[in-house]
C-alpha cells in the first residue's frame, strides 16, 4: 500500500503538470498571472518540503542514495531559478512562454524521476513510522513558507 505522504507527493505532483501545461499554454494575461501564481502554490512549498524530509533523509542512506538525492535537489535548485524568474518577468515579455515551457520541461523531467526512482527506493529504505515522521516535516516545511 502507497504510503499517505507518497500518495499526497503524487498528487502535487499532478497539480504542478496540470498547471505548467496550462501556463506553457496560455494566451492572455490573466490566465498567464493565474497560472503562473498556481504553479508557484504547487511547486514552490513542495520543493522546500522535499528536502527537508525525504532527500535529507536519502542523503544519509548510504552512497548511492545520497548520490540520487543531491542530483534531485540540484533540480530543485534549477526549478527555483526559473521559478523565481518567472514570478518577476512582465506577462507580456516576449521570454515569458519560452522560459515557462524550460520550467515545464525541467520539472517534468524531475517528477517522472521522482516517481520512477526515488519515491520506490524511499519507500523501501524508510519504515512507515519513518514516513509518518518525514510527513510532519514536510508539512511543517509547507506551514512556515505560507507564514512568511
Ligand atoms: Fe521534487
Ligand atoms: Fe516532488
Amino acid at each position: 500500500m502507497t504510503h499517505p505522504f507518497i500518495e499526497h507527493l503524487l498528487k502535487d505532483h499532478n497539480k504542478q503538470r496540470d498547471f505548467a501545461e496550462k501556463l506553457s499554454s496560455a494566451e492572455n494575461r490573466e490566465d498567464k498571472e493565474k497560472y503562473r501564481q498556481a504553479l508557484y502554490d504547487a511547486l514552490y512549498p513542495h520543493i522546500q518540503g522535499e528536502d527537508a524530509s525525504i532527500f535529507d533523509f536519502l542523503s544519509g542512506k548510504g552512497e548511492e542514495a545520497r548520490a540520487g538525492a543531491l542530483e534531485a535537489m540540484q533540480e530543485h535548485h534549477v526549478d527555483r531559478c526559473l521559478l523565481k524568474e518567472l514570478m518577476a518577468l512582465d506577462l507580456d515579455d516576449e521570454v515569458f512562454t519560452a522560459k515557462a515551457k524550460v520550467l515545464q520541461e525541467v520539472n517534468d523531467h524531475h517528477l517522472d524521476e521522482e516517481e520512477e526512482e526515488h519515491f520506490p527506493l524511499l519507500q523501501s529504505l524508510a519504515t512507515d513510522a519513518e514516513l509518518d515522521e518525514l510527513f510532519e516535516i514536510y508539512e511543517t516545511t509547507e506551514h512556515e513558507i505560507e507564514e512568511d
